[in-house]
């Protein structure tokens, strides 16, 4: 089984620290590893392969010296001139993987996700390759606890393979809030961790069948790969025609092979800067999670980040402080999904 591990997302709402040039998967943001490097260590060795990683060429160097110093062998590091999101990022990993061995099984990882369990991880990834080697399209399926309409939502169908797994009646990427309100309370739907697993061929056929735009351009791109060092490089003209989709939409609402293997392993997506509030085990008595030189009188339930200076704060609840050199975010920790509006307003003046 052969890791996939796609690293090339902007990792915005953990603005000030995640940036364009450094998003958060580069970022030591929950231990003291980066996300890249420990969705990496915590893979099970017997029964995974050397990683495949593919990210923005604007970060080869991050990724290959973060590679390097963590000891990990991996197997390339594709590199995309543009980002077009997840649905081509994959196929072109399969479509190399396919033209370098046999029909691998791929398990497709986000760089960025934290998981506490690595044995319950382990385990849901032995069930998930057994149903993967019947040509199956493996989701992991984690249990809602809100109607969070970042996600993607699962409907469990009947149980397959002595029940370590289900059909996927129905898979719906990002529904409306009184859809995922209507799904929480359901108690029929899990959460799409982001992470897939299945052959490369299988993946690739459902692609072509349903989008058969992205399939042609990722096979263009790959006609003649250049490799420098660890880097791989695909064709710029031929990628930047394809049309920017993700695996979710593209290929995970439409196919009729799908099943999913729920996970129940401590899985959080790191999302925003209230989920590392959420994931903090070391907060203090009053609930305030701090990193860093911080000074509280009187603050409950915040999150407060230092990176270079002393942050003080005096009577204030639910906040999010963050510190860095050369900017700062003071938010309501109930808002911190806003802080793309701050980023586009960035982007737009810059
Ligand atoms: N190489 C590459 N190229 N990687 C990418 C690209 C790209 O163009 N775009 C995103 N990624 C990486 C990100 O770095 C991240 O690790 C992963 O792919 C998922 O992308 P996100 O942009 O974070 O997706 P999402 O959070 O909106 O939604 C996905 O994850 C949710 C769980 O966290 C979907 O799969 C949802 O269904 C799922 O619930
Ligand atoms: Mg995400």
């Amino acid at each position: 089984m052969k890791p996939i591990v796609l690293a090339g997302g902007t990792g915005s709402r953990l603005w000030p620290k995640s940036r364009a040039a450094l998003p958060k998967q580069f970022l030591s943001l929950t231990s003291e590893h980066t996300m890249l490097q420990d969705t990496i260590t915590r893979l099970p060795k017997d029964l995974s392969g050397a990683p495949m990683l593919i990210c923005n060429e604007d970060h080869r160097f991050l990724a290959a010296e973060q590679l390097r110093s963590a000891n990990i062998e991996h197997s390339g590091i594709v590199l995309e001139p543009v980002g077009r999101n997840t649905a081509p990022a994959i196929a072109v990993a399969a479509m190399i993987a396919l033209k370098t061995e046999q029909d691998s099984i791929l398990l497709v990882l986000a760089a960025d996700h934290l998981i506490g369990d690595h044995d319950a991880f382990a385990t849901a990834i032995a069930h998930a390759k057994n149903l993967a080697e019947q040509d199956k399209l493996v989701t992991f399926g984690i249990v809602p606890n809100e109607a969070h309409t970042g996600y993607g939502y699962i409907k469990a169908g009947n149980a397959i393979d002595n029940s370590v797994g289900f059909e996927v009646a129905e898979f719906v990427e990002k529904p409306d809030l009184p859809t995922a309100q209507s799904y929480l309370e359901g108690k029929k739907h899990f959460w799409n961790s982001g992470m897939f697993m299945f052959k490369a061929s299988v993946y690739l056929a459902e692609l072509k069948k349903f989008n058969p735009e992205i399939y042609q351009a990722c096979e263009a791109s790959i006609a003649e790969l250049e490799s420098d060092l660890d880097f791989l490089r695909i064709k710029k003209e031929a990628f930047e025609k394809c049309p920017d989709d993700s695996i979710d939409y593209a290929v995970m609402e439409k196919t009729e092979s799908a099943c999913m293997v729920p996970l129940d392993a401590g899985w959080n997506d790191v999302g925003s800067w209230s989920s590392l509030w959420e994931t903090n085990e070391n907060k203090d008595a009053n609930g305030n999670a701090c990193i860093g030189d911080v000074i509280l009188e009187g603050v409950n339930n915040s999150y407060i980040n230092s990176e270079e200076r002393l942050i003080s704060v005096i009577g204030l609840d639910d906040i999010v402080v963050v510190e860095t050199k050369d900017a700062v975010l003071v938010a309501n920790r109930h808002k911190v999904q806003d802080i793309k509006a701050v980023v586009n307003k960035l982007k737009a003046e810059h």
